[in-house]
């Protein structure tokens, strides 16, 4: 049961995100790539709306662990279905840009709203190669990730905490915490939980 000590100030997200690492894109990974993009083009984003398990069984088909009653909206676009895990009940809507060159864990009972971007690779500058560093992002049971946020690389929003829209979240979130802004900092804590 969380307190309501964070509720009186915007407090700095304290916790640190996971390492970033290396990584490039293989040859078979391009082509699996360019396969799901045709398959989701022609058959998921073109699919009616409340047809989820339809894009339920295409994101499996390419080897994502879906649980049961998830909605993945047509609007939605999976960068590697490979690398993506979601728990019974969890949603990503319409406009959501799950770019999972690292992998996306996702919980039970998650809300991934509208035109938020789960970010998990970006560059080292300080190399003329500009190679890709990556993070897996995890977002934990019955949180909430409002529309257009923005999670940085490594970063976890723990179980039952909720970003706000448009939030940029650059640090692991606490359990039932509620953060906005950019950067993101606490601002409420969440409440009657007791049994979850
Ligand atoms: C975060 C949210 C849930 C509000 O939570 P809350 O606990 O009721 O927060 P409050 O409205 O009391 O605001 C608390 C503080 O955070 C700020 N804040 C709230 N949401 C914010 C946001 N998205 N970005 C920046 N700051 C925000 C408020 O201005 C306030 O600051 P102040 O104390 O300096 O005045 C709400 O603002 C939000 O983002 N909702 C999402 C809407 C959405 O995405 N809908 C579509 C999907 S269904």
């Amino acid at each position: 049961m969380p307190s309501n000590t964070a509720s009186s100030s915007l407090l700095k997200l304290a916790s640190p995100r996971r390492p970033l690492s290396k990584h490039e894109i293989g040859l078979p990974d391009r082509a699996r790539r360019a396969l799901w993009n045709a398959v989701w083009l022609f058959l998921g984003r073109l699919s009616p709306s409340p047809l989820h398990p339809w894009r339920s069984f295409l994101a499996r088909s390419f080897g994502a662990q879906i649980g049961r009653g998830v909605h993945i909206y047509p609007g939605a676009k999976i960068w590697a279905p490979w690398k993506l895990v979601m728990g019974d009940r969890s949603c990503l809507a319409d406009g959501v840009g799950c770019y999972n060159v690292a992998p996306v864990t996702i919980g039970e009972d998650v809300v991934i709203s509208q035109d938020t971007y789960l970010c998990t690779a970006t560059h080292d500058y300080n190399d003329r190669a500009f190679p890709l560093l990556v993070a897996p992002i995890a977002v934990e049971s019955h949180a909430w990730v409002a529309a257009g946020a923005f999670l940085s690389p490594g970063v976890t929003v723990h179980r039952g905490a909720v970003v706000g829209a448009r939030s940029v979240v650059t640090a692991d979130v606490p359990a039932w915490s509620v953060v906005a802004g950019n950067p993101a900092r606490i601002v409420n804590t969440r409440s009657n939980f007791d049994l979850l």
